[in-house]
């Protein structure tokens, strides 16, 4: 383990770096054992173990960010929570109690505070839950033993460009998740198999993928690993809740903002990619916790490209990324009382 005297907290990017103390709680003969913090390590699994061969396996994603004033917060830990039991409950996973679940969160990062980055570094200590079937199985079918395990890490911007357009490509060789499916569910399932588009898109010059539906390959659905927004005859247009989105709790969030704090007309709605390469769309970002709002510069489908607000951030972007970090960060008042202090 890095000394956190040792970090600089000014350079992180989206790394894995060990820190002190994580939470762990097992699920043993149909019920959940008392959770305890360990030291941060390795620990021993079956090589039959259901995770490891059929990928009964869920996580969440949370920021613990230092305040101006010192504090430390959480965002919306609760929603975090009621996901997590979502996702445990489509990968056949037995659920863990919420108020458990906020508590087993701030104990972590009390205990792994020296790595929490400093308030001017732009910086946020990420939160890891994960849910796994540990013990063995032969046929597929779940395991009967679980494990719960919260670990922390710092870190920095999710894109390395920061509050700066990325640019996209749209896919119509690749999609993510299909109706009936887990697309909606945080599994890890979901993400192993974007990585090799990721990694084409890459060596092609684009941050990510957007990816499309997987029926007609036109409606959009999100990026990589966060979901999209994009103002389209002057409102807020961001796809449905169509079961193959991961629901995000940013998204969540921004549609709250821009309605009540904006009075910005917003759409849930199918949004073809068609609609992208019209004048009638003006600004496009994604959102997510690690990607917290990322303005997107530019799209791009089988070469023909679309340039937003000359690959600046939109106006609308602008307005929403302040309001959402001015809330995290106990700048604004936390008047929808999303904020919970560790
Ligand atoms: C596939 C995917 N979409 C969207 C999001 C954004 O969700 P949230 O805003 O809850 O972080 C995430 C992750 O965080 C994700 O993995």
């Amino acid at each position: 383990m890095i000394d956190p005297k040792d970090i600089d907290f000014y350079s992180l990017g989206f790394n894995f770096i060990a820190t002190k103390t994580m939470f762990m709680a097992n699920h043993k003969n149909g019920k959940w054992e008392d959770g305890k913090l360990l030291p941060f390590g390795n620990f021993e699994i079956s090589p039959a173990s259901c995770v490891i061969n059929y990928g009964q396996g869920i996580f969440e994603g949370m920021k613990a960010l230092r305040a101006k004033n010192g504090e430390v917060t959480l965002f919306r830990p609760a929603e975090n929570s009621k996901r997590f039991n979502f996702s445990a409950r489509r990968m056949l996973m037995p659920e863990y109690d919420a108020d458990k679940f906020i508590d087993a969160v701030k104990r972590v990062v009390k205990a792994n505070e020296e790595f929490i980055p400093p308030y001017d570094s732009g910086g946020a200590l990420y939160i890891r839950p994960i849910l796994f079937g540990y013990g063995p199985i032969l046929g597929v079918h779940s395991a009967e033993e679980f494990k719960l395990i919260i670990f922390t890490v710092p870190v920095g911007p999710y894109f390395p460009e920061g509050f700066k357009g990325i640019k996209l490509e749209i896919s119509k060789n690749y999609t993510r998740a299909a109706p009936g499916g887990t697309g909606s569910a945080k599994t890890i399932c979901n993400y192993a198999g974007t990585m090799l588009p990721a990694k084409e898109a890459k060596a092609r010059g684009f941050s990510q993928i957007l990816y499309l539906d997987a029926i007609h390959l036109e409606y959009i659905e999100e990026v990589g690993a966060a979901n999209f927004f994009a103002m389209i005859n002057g409102k807020l247009a961001t796809p449905r809740k169509s079961g193959t989105i991961l629901e995000g709790i940013t998204r969540e969030s921004i549609l709250e903002l821009a309605s009540k704090k904006l009075g910005i007309e917003v759409e849930e709605r199918e949004i073809s990619y068609r609609e992208l390469f019209k004048d009638s769309c003006t600004e496009a970002f994604c959102s997510g916790t690690a990607a917290v709002i990322t303005p997107i510069a530019s799209v791009n489908i089988e070469g023909n490209e679309r340039i937003f607000n000359d690959q600046e951030p939109g106006e609308i972007t602008n307005k929403i990324y302040k309001l959402l970090t001015g809330i995290q960060r106990i700048e604004i008042e936390d008047e929808f009382g999303w904020i919970t202090k560790v």
